[in-house]
This record gives C-alpha cells, sequence and structure tokens, in this order.
C-alpha cells in the first residue's frame, strides 16, 4: 500500500472485529446473458432484443442525509442562513422558465437556499421506503449525518444512532440493501470550527467516525466512506460558492490531500473491525473528448480528463473493494472565448433544467476506462433535474442500455442507483431543481410518483431492458 504519511496501528481503535447481522446477496456474480450486444449504435436502429443484467443486480435509488432529512445542524445549515439573501437577490438577475417559477419554493424565494425541513424524510422515511419497495427497488443508498451522531467531539448521541438502526432495519424489512454513505459533504461544526479539511488530524476524526458506525451498525455490508471528494474542495476553497467558501488554491490542495488520507484510514479502520465490510467510494466521473486534433485542444482535454478523473481514482480506488461512480456530464473540449468556461463547447442538443447536456453514451465511455482498475463497479448516481418530467424515462432507458453494453463487454457492474429518489434540497441552488423520481410537494409533503419512476420500475423488476 503507498505510504500517505497516516498509518494507524493494528488495533488503535481498540474495537473487535465483528461478523454481519444480516444476509446478503452476492451481486454480480454472473455477467450480463447477452453475451453478443447488439449494439445501441451511434444514428443507426436499436434492435428490439431484452437485454438481461446479471442475477443479483442491485437496483435502486440514492439520497443523502441533509438533502431530505430536514432539521440538521451543521456547517451547511450555517452557510444557508447566511448566504439565502445573497443567492435570492442574484436569481433575480436571471431569466426563469415559467416552469419553474411556478413550484414552491421557487428560486426568487428565500425558502428556496435553506434546508429546513427539507422533505422531512428523517420522520417519513418509511412511507418513502415503501414507495421505493413499490417501485421494485431492492437497494437503497443513504447517507448518515455525521453532525447526528457525534454532535460533539467524541460524544456519540445514542438517539441519533438509534434513529439510524430503525432507518437500516426498515430497508431490511422491505428486502432492500443499505448502501451507506459517510459523508456527503456537510460536517460537524465543531469539526468545522476546528478547521474542517484542513485541519491537520481532520483524517483521524474522520476514520474514529467511521468505525464508531460500523460499530454501530454492523449488519451493512456496503459503505460509501465519501461522496465526490473532488467536488468538496473546489467548491469550498477555488469557486467558493459553497462552505467553507473560503481560502486559496493551496487551501483547495491541502484539503483533498487529507480527504485522501480520510479515506485511506477509515477504510483501514473499517477493514480491521470487520474484514469482510465491502467499502468504497464514490467519485463523478467526466466523460471528456477533445472538440478536434488541434495540439491546445488535446493539451487541455488531457489536462482535464487528469484533473478531473484521475488522480483521486487511482490513489483512493487503491484502498477501495469497489468503485461507486456518479455520472452527470460530458465535455467536448475546445479552448476558445466562444466556449463555456472557456473550454466546453457541447452540441446541447437535450440539456435537463440545469443546463446539463443529456449525453448517454458518455456512460459506456466512463465505464470502459473504469475496468482499468479492476475493481467492481457500482453507479451510485446517474439522474437529471427535470421538473415536468419529459426528459427522465428516455435519459434513464439510454443510461441503462449503455450501461448494458459495458456490462455485456466485461465491464464488472453490479448495480444501478438514480439519484434520487425524491426531489431534494440541491445544494447551494436550493429546492428548485427536481431531480426525483417523487415529486415533493414542500407545502404539503405529499409525495407523487412520477410517470418516469414506474418505467424505471418496470426495468428493475424485469431485471433486463429493451436493447
Ligand atoms: C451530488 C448530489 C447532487 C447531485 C446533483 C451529485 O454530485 O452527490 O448531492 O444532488 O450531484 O447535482
Amino acid at each position: 500500500m503507498e505510504n500517505q504519511g497516516f498509518q494507524f496501528p493494528k488495533g488503535f481503535f481498540g474495537a473487535e472485529a465483528k461478523g454481519f447481522g444480516g444476509k446478503f446477496s452476492e451481486p454480480g456474480e454472473a455477467r450480463a446473458s447477452v453475451k453478443n450486444f447488439p449494439g445501441v449504435r451511434l444514428g443507426g436502429e436499436r434492435q428490439p432484443k431484452a437485454g438481461h443484467f446479471p442475477k443479483g443486480f442491485l437496483w435502486g435509488s440514492a439520497t443523502s442525509a441533509h438533502q431530505v432529512e430536514g432539521n440538521n445542524r451543521n456547517d451547511w445549515t450555517e452557510w444557508e442562513h447566511f448566504n439565502a439573501k445573497r443567492l435570492t437577490l442574484n436569481a433575480k438577475s436571471k431569466n426563469w422558465p415559467d416552469y419553474i417559477l411556478k413550484n414552491y419554493p421557487s428560486p426568487l424565494q428565500e425558502e428556496n437556499y435553506i434546508s429546513g425541513r427539507a422533505c422531512d424524510h428523517y420522520n417519513r422515511f418509511r412511507e418513502d421506503f415503501d414507495i421505493a419497495k413499490s417501485l421494485g427497488h431492492n437497494a437503497h443508498r443513504f447517507s448518515i449525518e455525521w453532525s447526528r451522531i457525534e454532535p460533539e467531539e467524541g460524544r456519540w448521541d445514542e438517539k441519533e444512532i438509534k434513529h439510524y438502526r430503525e432507518v437500516l432495519c426498515s430497508l431490511r424489512e422491505r428486502g432492500m440493501e443499505p448502501f451507506v454513505t459517510l459523508w456527503h459533504w456537510t460536517n460537524p461544526v465543531w469539526f468545522a470550527e476546528r478547521g474542517g479539511w484542513l485541519c491537520k488530524n481532520a483524517p483521524f476524526i474522520f476514520a474514529r467516525f467511521c468505525k464508531k458506525a460500523v460499530e454501530c451498525f454492523p449488519d451493512v455490508k456496503y459503505w460509501i466512506t465519501m461522496n465526490e471528494p473532488e467536488a468538496f474542495p473546489r467548491h469550498g476553497y477555488l469557486l467558493k460558492d459553497r462552505p467553507p467558501a473560503r481560502g486559496e488554491i493551496i487551501s483547495m490542495f491541502r484539503a483533498l490531500r487529507n480527504l485522501a488520507r480520510a479515506h485511506k484510514a477509515a477504510y483501514l479502520a473499517m477493514k480491521e473491525f470487520n474484514s469482510a465490510l465491502f467499502i468504497g467510494y464514490s467519485e463523478s466521473s467526466v466523460f471528456f473528448e477533445p472538440f478536434n486534433r488541434m495540439p491546445h485542444n488535446i493539451l487541455a482535454f488531457k489536462l482535464l480528463r487528469w484533473w478531473r478523473n484521475n488522480p483521486f481514482f487511482c490513489r483512493m480506488s487503491h484502498d477501495s473493494d469497489f468503485i461507486g461512480l456518479q455520472f452527470y456530464f460530458h465535455s467536448r473540449v475546445r479552448i476558445h472565448p466562444k466556449s463555456q468556461w472557456w473550454f466546453q463547447y457541447n452540441e446541447n442538443k437535450k440539456v435537463s433544467d440545469f443546463g446539463w447536456e443529456i449525453y448517454p453514451e458518455g456512460i459506456y465511455r466512463v465505464l470502459k476506462d473504469l475496468k482499468k482498475h479492476n475493481k467492481p463497479i457500482f453507479i451510485t448516481e446517474n439522474g437529471l433535474a427535470d421538473a415536468r418530467d419529459i426528459y427522465r424515462e428516455k435519459f434513464i432507458k439510454e443510461h441503462l442500455r449503455w450501461m448494458h453494453k459495458a456490462i455485456s463487454e466485461g465491464v464488472d457492474v453490479r448495480g444501478y442507483f438514480h439519484w434520487s429518489l425524491l426531489d431534494n434540497f440541491e445544494w447551494q441552488q436550493g429546492f428548485w431543481p427536481r431531480f426525483g423520481l417523487v415529486e415533493i410537494d414542500y407545502k404539503t409533503q405529499e409525495r407523487r410518483i412520477r410517470q418516469s419512476a414506474y418505467e424505471y420500475a418496470k426495468i428493475v423488476k424485469a431485471n433486463a431492458i429493451d436493447l
């Protein structure tokens, strides 16, 4: 193992290794049953042949604590209160389509930028899991809110631990395999006040929390230490549009290094407790391609690809049992003043409410590239903001066809989690982007299953898709 300066001595965390309390299916034992994949041909016709997914494939959707639970208290809630006014004012200078403005809260309302009660999932998780089960999901990804479990440094909150036990239990009762994320961008206030991810001790502090989590929830098999560790410092220290929203570029690198160390420390500590745990992390991988063969475009493409996809995957995937892929983006690299941010020149034939290009083939390209790590892969996020639900069905089907093609060509994909089960609090954008298979009425907390969710359910229940 590469020495990154943080080695915890054996027994450092003191706990005994324990076995699982639950029963686990072994997903992905078999490869896709269609050997000669008829192909999703670029611009060509698709042959109507059923494409099966591997036996035991895990199907579900994902959420994260801060985005759905409601009533959290962490570094994000503090940031929201200081920034809601400014974000509302900024939104007023933009043009918004009516279909966005008609929903509550709209981007022009301050409530949009305060997570507050969110989806009240903390109290309604059973109802939400009933919906997921009715849609055939056999797995579910969610995150444990660190600030609830450890509200003060070193003090564990038994009431909150019990809450998450109930969450896990209700997933098991419904036959859904839990995938638990330990850090989805939010930090306890005390941790942020100690310098957050710039603090020298951060890897140790985080690994201690992760170790506590596996001790408290020993029947969870699948753990995701971190969600997109690359995004947090880029937004927090470089773009400064998310907490801690300060620092310089050097802070971004320091935080990145600490996050990588924290993943490794957590991995080792959790494995020491139980070596049979299946531990990974999730990272967003962009499908980059150069616009043409001009040297400056090729160079920029290589640089961007290296930055966004490689440093972390290589370092952290080494200390992981699987890779969690989040796929959202395609980027055609063309250095030009007319390009978006000077480098991205996409065709944007179809875009989501967020303006993100819909480019399903990208998931295939990225999966093929990830094969080199020789680790099982779970798609831990893939989805779009689509308040009218006009693109989602096609989006899901096309991505799954390309994913199937990758599987049939030998990429070891073992599960797919759509982002997201519910509409939710989309960070600095607030509530207006609608990513849910299930629509939330934020006034009444009523849940309405979108048509696309039923279409996804058909694929899930058949464990197959028409190619
Ligand atoms: C994040 C989610 C977020 C989604 C859509 C992912 O990168 O993990 O928290 O809601 O993107 O922006």
